[in-house]
């Protein structure tokens, strides 16, 4: 029984899931998300969302050239397509390009916690359902957030980022 106001599942079976996120910068453990899904869907959405709660280190455009950059050195791109979403909800793109399916990945039980409260309103919103994948836990040391702090201090960041990303942080390009 669904609580009222609480829409179900707004469509049948689906081809398309959309992959959202700050890849602020992308990471090894984004990308082992990202071919998970791909694994699952014929075609997925990497979204890059500004999120307003935390300070940028790239400037958006950036970070969709480095995720394409990694998707393709990593022969990821077939049906993976990258773009950017800045004006309002994240369920409007969804709708926008006919998604019904949002993945996140999940590290641990934080993100459980972070992400649980972001799924159940996307569905109140509109209908889109929440997918948790697992990430190799390889990786589920490696976040976006630890990655800025050891680049800040100047530190090698190349065993948690593809090369796309440690080859721009090492250029003139990043400051
Ligand atoms: O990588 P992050 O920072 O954990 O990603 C969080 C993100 C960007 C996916 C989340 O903040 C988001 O969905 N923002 C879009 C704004 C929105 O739709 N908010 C309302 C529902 S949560």
């Amino acid at each position: 029984m669904t609580r009222a106001g609480s829409p179900r599942y707004a469509g049948g079976m689906t081809t398309l899931a959309v992959v959202p996120g700050s890849f602020d910068p992308v990471t090894l453990g984004h990308l082992d998300v990202i071919e998970r899904a791909r694994n699952i869907f014929d075609e997925v959405h990497v979204v890059v969302v500004h999120n307003p709660s935390k300070t940028a280190m790239l400037p958006v455009a950036r970070r969709v050239e480095l995720i394409e950059e990694a998707l393709r050195e990593a022969g990821l791109s077939d049906g993976v397509t990258v773009t950017n979403w800045s004006v309002g909800l994240l369920v409007d793109y969804c709708q926008e390009v006919g998604a019904k399916v949002l993945i996140k990945g999940i590290r641990s039980e934080v993100d459980v916690t972070y992400e649980t409260p972001m799924a159940i309103v996307n569905r109140d919103l509109a209908g889109i359902e929440t997918v948790f994948l697992l990430p190799d836990p390889a990786h589920s040391h490696v976040s976006s957030s630890l990655v800025r702090q050891v680049a800040a201090l100047g530190g090698d960041v190349s065993p948690y980022v593809p090369g796309a990303v440690s080859r721009f942080m090492a250029s003139g390009d990043f400051a």
